[in-house]
């Protein structure tokens, strides 16, 4: 919690540390109320620093100091300094050993960041600075140590005792505790420190690298959920594998351990040789979890895995280089779950998760470069620009070299910073020096917050049968960034003819280059890089139809002006499934958003045409058909209108679901009825595409309504056939109301009132409720036994899904939603200040909204401010950057 206004901690004010700690050596005496760490750590001057007063200020949070010794001998309280944040040593040698005593309070502590109690366990978070609640430590990336650590516990309550590397000696300490030792080879950051202690059951398998290392693998979870961990240890070494034959990296010790937990704020976390998990990146059964979270473990799992080379051996030097270690590894292992399935509906997925929040943080308050300048609070910076937009500011490199001049500069990037904390900057200077190429101008991508807006203009000419295309870029303002400069991007397009064909495409020689890349056949990567660009191509024997963006190769909005007919055409026939998509899209938002122009009006016949079309291509993969037909959702809707109309955008898109269920009731009943699956669940692209699909159809029956619909719906809901099937038809029977959807929930509930993560989806689906009286029932779920303020995975089901799931009743024009939001935030905040922070963002481009809920939003946001003394530094932050200039 602040007291004194909190400072910005700035980019330009990096230095290197002054000390460098070697070894450090920890001696953990666990219980859950009070425990002991004592720590010795080997401390020298940097030769690389420039010298300072002579002290050694390190980094301590929530600690009680028991004692300190300069090789070995005690220092008194006049030789130090002791505040709320830090332990100063007031005159060091140049190199010496220094040990401290202190004792911290696991279970009494509710952020999850240090040492934790989660359930029965204990259990660390360390990134980005919790190290520094467990010991007094030069809390940063760039100082990286070897460590080895005795870990002393209760042999009953804690017959597991984890920590990173290879477990070294154990004993019995005859008094009912017993002690580990465990040893980590490789030099780390702090952040990526980890223990575990608990009474843990433990799935094993064997990895060979493809050098024929052997490589245990375990996977520890509570005893009762071990039937749950096959799926995650597939993933696992298929991502080994897979990281092998496209990076060329091995795992590099001889035992890879995940531990899963219930109490975890994030999805999962990267420490050395020991992953910890959230529960729901781990945990499923075909009974328990959708297709969706099956993806979700594969990515996951992938992501941590691949973090051992892109994070831990090559780490961050400081947190603005964040997006070093995390736009890199998303990059990994979205190309990994690309692989495993449906490049383009992996691609539609991520594109779709892109403009969803990324585009939304880049237009409002929070805007910031992927490589941020300023945090005040870095907890607040892993965001979706970080993750998200650094991803595609990799990918737009790897598209620029192309995939054999890409996989050399990696090689270079492994080979040269092996063991080092370094910067996105560095990463760049390797794509340069592998492929010869000046990226210069590519940097800015780093450095510029902002969408970047693209229009495009197409011009034939019959008489010469050339085609010009010009491009025109501009980035809009964003706070504090009123100048942005043009950016270097490749834009891949391709070119058709009337019949669906691929034109040849060829550059008259005047303007413009190209390169390839892993995109479809016939596609071209044209490079812009001034405001204004034009390209021309020639030997067209007709008028084509550009299909732009394709694969959607740089992070923008792009606008050129298809007809109607235009757009029907590409989402029936472009060759590159993500245009498709992406052509219905810009089609579905089109029709939407006059209705909401127009209440009242309808959609043209040609649109049902278009549908009916994509719904009946079986040449076209199931999965890609019903992202094809699936329409953009009200948040996404809303952000393309000047003053966001949410109750006219609700009634629209519900409205548009009705007209195509009515319009395509027989086609749809036919769809669903050939999706039907007989043998038992298996998660696989295929039949997850049909489930995909068949789950689309009986969305739009619903919607489009009638008796028969609804049996099947409730057959659905029985059959049980995969929790996939059981989601959708609780989803529809719910949103139907009245006594089947009451039915469902109280079956649902009966039936998985053990397993905590399918009861978070039974809260997520009550609050992202379309009924009127959702937020009612919000209110009562807050009372229900099985929630809980202090398990994240509860607060996201039911206050995260209300106020990021469901638009048109979170904001509700009376400001209903504002007010229980601010509540639940300022009651969270001292509890969990990173989740209070995350749920606040919530309301964070209140100006967006029309002149009352600007209001109402505005008011609740100061409130939240006015607690200011009490309010923690990531809370503070987001409620002042949002109120900027009011
Ligand atoms: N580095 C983690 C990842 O991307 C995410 C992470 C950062 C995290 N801080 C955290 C996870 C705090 C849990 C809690 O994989
Ligand atoms: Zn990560």
């Amino acid at each position: 919690m602040y007291r004194d206004a909190p400072h910005p901690i700035r980019l330009e004010d990096y230095r290197p540390p002054e000390f460098l700690i070697d070894r450090v050596d920890l001696n953990f005496d666990l219980d859950p109320d009070l425990t002991r760490v004592a720590a010795s750590l080997q401390v020298r001057r940097n030769p690389a620093a420039t010298r300072g007063d002579g002290s050694l200020t390190l980094h301590g949070e929530q600690l009680e100091l028991d004692g300190v010794s300069l090789d070995g001998y005690p220092l008194t309280p006049a030789e130090y300094r002791l505040d709320a944040e830090s332990l100063t040593l007031l005159r060091v040698p140049d190199s010496f050993l220094l040990q401290t005593w202190v004792h911290i309070h696991p279970a009494s502590n509710t952020a999850l960041e240090g040492l934790y109690q989660s359930g029965g366990m204990l259990c660390t978070q360390c990134e980005a600075e919790g190290f520094r609640r467990i010991t007094y430590f030069l809390d940063r990336p760039d100082v990286m140590a070897r460590y080895a650590v005795t870990l002393v516990g209760d042999k009953a309550r804690f017959p597991v005792l984890l920590s990173n590397g290879n477990p070294g000696e154990s004993r019995d300490l005859g008094d009912g505790r017993h002690e580990i030792r465990w040893e980590d080879p490789f030099p780390k950051p702090c952040y990526l420190f980890a223990l575990i202690a608990g009474d843990l059951g433990l799935v094993e398998d064997q990895y060979t690298t493809a050098s024929g290392r052997p490589v245990g693998l375990r996977i520890y979870v509570e005893p009762h959920n071990l039937d749950q961990c096959a799926h995650a240890m597939v993933s696992l070494k298929r991502a080994m594998r897979w990281d092998e034959e496209r990076f060329g990296r091995e795992y590099d010790l001889a035992l890879y351990m995940i531990v899963a937990v219930s109490h975890f704020n994030m999805g999962a976390m990267e420490n050395k040789g020991l992953n910890v998990f959230n529960d729901k990146y781990v945990l499923a059964r075909p009974d328990t979890a959708t297709d969706q979270d099956f993806a979700g473990i594969e990515g996951v799992i992938a992501h941590e895995y691949f973090h051992n080379w892109t994070g831990n051996r090559i780490t961050c030097r400081d947190w603005f280089q964040l997006s070093l270690k995390e736009g890199f590894t998303v990059y990994r292992d979205q190309e990994f779950s690309a692989a495993m399935g449906s490049s383009a509906v992996k691609r539609i997925h991520d594109v779709r998760g892109l403009r969803a929040h990324q585009f939304a943080e880049d237009a409002g308050p929070l805007a910031h470069p992927v490589r941020p300048t300023a945090y005040i609070e870095i907890n607040n910076f892993y965001t979706s620009t970080v993750y998200e937009k650094g991803t595609e500011v990799v990918r737009m490199q790897a598209n620029l070299l192309g995939p054999a001049l890409f996989r050399k500069a990696t090689d270079l990037y492994f080979a040269r910073y092996d063991g080092q904390a370094v910067t996105t900057d560095d990463f760049v200077t390797c794509m340069e020096d592998a492929s010869g190429r000046d990226l210069t101008q590519f940097r800015r991508w780093y450095e510029q917050a902002g969408t970047p807006q693209l229009w495009v203009k197409g011009e034939y000419d019959g008489a010469d049968g050339s085609y010009r295309l010009s491009v025109r870029q501009f980035t809009p303002a964003t706070p504090g960034q009123q100048q942005k400069r043009p950016l270097h991007l490749p834009l891949a397009i391709g070119l058709l003819d009337a019949g669906g064909q691929e034109l040849a495409l060829r550059l008259s020689d005047e303007v413009g280059d190209a390169c390839e890349a892993p995109l479809p056949p016939g596609t071209r990567v044209l490079e812009v890089r001034a405001a204004v660009e034009h390209f021309r191509f020639v030997g067209l024997p007709e008028r084509p139809v550009p299909s732009l963006l394709r694969g959607f190769s740089a992070p923008v909005k792009l606008h050129f002006d298809y007809s109607d007919q235009d757009l029907e055409f590409l989402m029936a026939r472009d060759t590159d499934g993500f245009a498709r998509w992406d052509a219905a899209q810009t089609l579905m938002q089109r029709v939407l958003l006059r209705l909401v122009a127009e209440p009242g009006s309808d959609a043209p016949s040609a649109f049902f045409g278009a549908c009916r079309l994509a719904l009946l291509d079986t040449d076209v993969a199931a999965a890609l058909r019903a992202e094809v037909l699936t329409l953009p959702g009200e948040s996404y809707l809303a952000d393309q209108m000047r003053v966001v109309d949410v109750d006219g955008i609700h009634r629209a898109r519900e409205f548009l679901r009705r007209r195509i269920g009515e319009e395509l009731r027989d086609d749809l009943m036919a769809v669903y009825a050939a999706q039907a699956e007989t043998g038992p669940y298996a998660f696989n692209p295929e039949s997850a595409g049909r489930r995909a699909l068949k789950g689309l159809a009986l969305a739009y029956l619903m919607a489009g309504g009638g008796e028969e619909a609804l049996t099947r719906c409730r057959d659905q809901f029985a059959a049980a056939h995969s929790m996939t099937d059981v989601m959708v038809a609780l989803r529809l029977l719910v949103d139907r109301g009245g006594p089947a959807g009451e039915a469902a929930l109280v079956e649902f509930y009966r039936r998985w009132s053990t397993e905590p993560l399918v009861i978070d989806k039974w809260f997520s689906i009550q609050a992202t409720s379309i009924r009127a009286d959702t937020l009612e029932q919000v209110f009562h779920l807050m009372d229900h036994p099985d929630f809980s303020l202090r398990n994240p995975n509860r607060v996201r089901s039911l206050i995260g899904a209300f106020c990021t799931g469901n638009p048109v009743r979170f904001h509700a024009a009376d400001g209903a939603g504002y007010r229980f939001l601010a509540d639940r935030v300022l009651e969270l905040d001292p509890l969990n200040p990173q989740i209070a922070s995350r749920l606040l963002k919530s309301m964070i481009r209140w100006r967006r909204f029309d002149q009352g809920r600007q209001e109402l939003m505005r008011a609740q946001l100061a409130r939240v401010l006015d607690a200011a003394a009490l309010l923690s530094k990531d809370a503070y932050e987001v409620a002042s950057k949002a109120l900027e200039g009011t």
